[in-house]
C-alpha cells in the first residue's frame, strides 16, 4: 500500500509554491475563467466570489448571472464581463467555478450537470452548486479534468448523509473518504480546513479566525481558489495556498485594524493585496 501524507500546510509551503508572475506573460496566460454564481436574491455572493478571483490574479473573468443583476454585480466587479445563463459557451473557458448564491431552484440544476459534462475543463463547485451536485454525484468519476468541492460541514453532511456532528468528529476521515471515492479534491471548511486529494493525501490549514464566521467569506475563498487554479502548476498547491492566504487576510485585519465582529467578507477582498504584497 502506498503511503499517504497528512500534515499542516505551512508558510514554508506557500513560500516555495506560490508562483511568480512571468515578466512576459499576458492575460490569456493567467486563466480565462467562467464564474456561474448569483441570483436575484443573492447578487452579493457572485460579487464576492468575483472580487476574490480578480484580486488573486485571474487573467480574464466572465460572470454568468441573471441579467437583472448584471448592473449590481458589475459595480463591484468592474473588470469582469458578463454572459447570460442561456448563452454560455463552456469550451471558451480554462476553468469553471460554480455555486455561490446560485439558488436551489430546479432551473439552476442543469447548469451543474452541464458543467460536469464538459469534462475536459477543471471545475470548482461550492455552496448551491453542491446542493445540486447531490443529484449528479455519479458523473464525478467519469470526468477527465479535476473537480474541487468546497463544502462547509453542513454542505458536507448533505453530500455524505452523515450528521454535522459526525463530520466534525471525523473531519480527516470524512474528507478523505469522499475525495478518494469520487476522485476529486475536497476542501472541508471551518476552523482547521482540511484539503484532501483524490489520492488520499491530506493537508490542514491553521490560518484564519472567527472573524471569518460570517456569510460571504466562503464565496471570497471560492474566488481565490479559482484564480489560483490558473496560476499554479499544481492544483493542490493552488488550493492550499488560497486557503492559507484567505485565513491570513482575516488575521491581518484583526491584528491591525478590525475586530472579529466587524470584519466583512468585502473587507477580506479589499485586504487580499496587503497579504499578497508580502509574498511578492
Ligand atoms: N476559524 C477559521 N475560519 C473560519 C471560521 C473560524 N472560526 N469560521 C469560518 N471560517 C472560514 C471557513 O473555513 C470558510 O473558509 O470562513 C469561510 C466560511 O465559508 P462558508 O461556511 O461557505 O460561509 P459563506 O459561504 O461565506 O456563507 C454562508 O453560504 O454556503 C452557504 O449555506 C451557506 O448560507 C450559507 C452561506
Ligand atoms: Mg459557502
Amino acid at each position: 500500500e502506498q503511503e499517504v501524507l497528512r500534515r499542516l500546510w505551512t508558510r514554508e509551503d506557500v513560500l516555495t509554491s506560490l508562483p511568480k508572475r512571468e515578466a512576459f506573460s499576458h492575460k490569456g496566460a493567467h486563466g480565462k475563467g467562467l464564474l456561474i454564481a448569483g441570483s436575484t436574491e443573492m447578487p452579493g455572493a457572485a460579487a464576492l466570489a468575483a472580487k476574490g478571483a480578480l484580486r488573486s490574479g485571474i487573467g480574464l473573468l466572465t460572470i454568468s448571472t441573471p441579467e437583472e443583476i448584471w448592473t449590481a454585480v458589475s459595480t463591484h466587479a468592474v473588470e469582469a464581463t458578463y454572459v447570460s445563463r442561456d448563452d454560455i459557451q463552456f469550451d471558451h473557458y480554462d476553468g469553471i467555478a460554480l455555486g455561490p448564491g446560485l439558488g436551489r431552484e430546479k432551473s439552476t440544476a442543469h447548469l451543474v450537470k452541464k458543467a460536469l459534462s464538459h469534462d475536459d475543463i477543471p471545475l470548482l463547485i461550492d455552496a448551491d452548486g453542491l446542493f445540486h451536485l447531490k443529484s449528479y454525484i455519479k458523473l464525478l468519476k467519469k470526468r477527465q479534468a479535476p473537480v474541487v468541492i468546497t463544502p462547509h460541514p453542513g454542505e458536507m453532511a448533505r453530500l455524505t448523509g452523515l450528521t454535522i456532528k459526525e463530520i466534525e468528529n471525523n473531519r480527516f476521515q470524512t474528507a478523505k473518504a469522499f475525495a478518494v471515492n469520487h476522485g476529486i479534491y475536497v476542501v472541508l471548511k471551518g476552523k482547521y480546513t482540511v484539503i484532501s486529494t483524490p489520492d488520499g493525501n491530506q493537508f490542514v490549514n491553521d490560518t484564519g479566525n472567527a472573524a471569518l464566521a460570517k456569510g460571504g467569506t466562503g464565496d471570497v475563498l471560492t474566488g481565490m481558489i479559482f484564480a489560483f487554479m490558473f496560476q499554479h502548476q499544481s492544483l493542490l498547491s493552488a488550493i492550499c495556498n488560497a486557503v492559507h492566504l484567505h485565513g491570513m487576510v482575516a488575521e491581518h485585519l484583526t491584528l491591525h485594524s478590525h475586530s472579529k465582529l466587524d470584519v466583512l467578507a468585502s473587507d477580506v477582498t479589499q485586504a487580499i493585496p496587503v497579504v499578497l504584497h508580502n509574498f511578492y
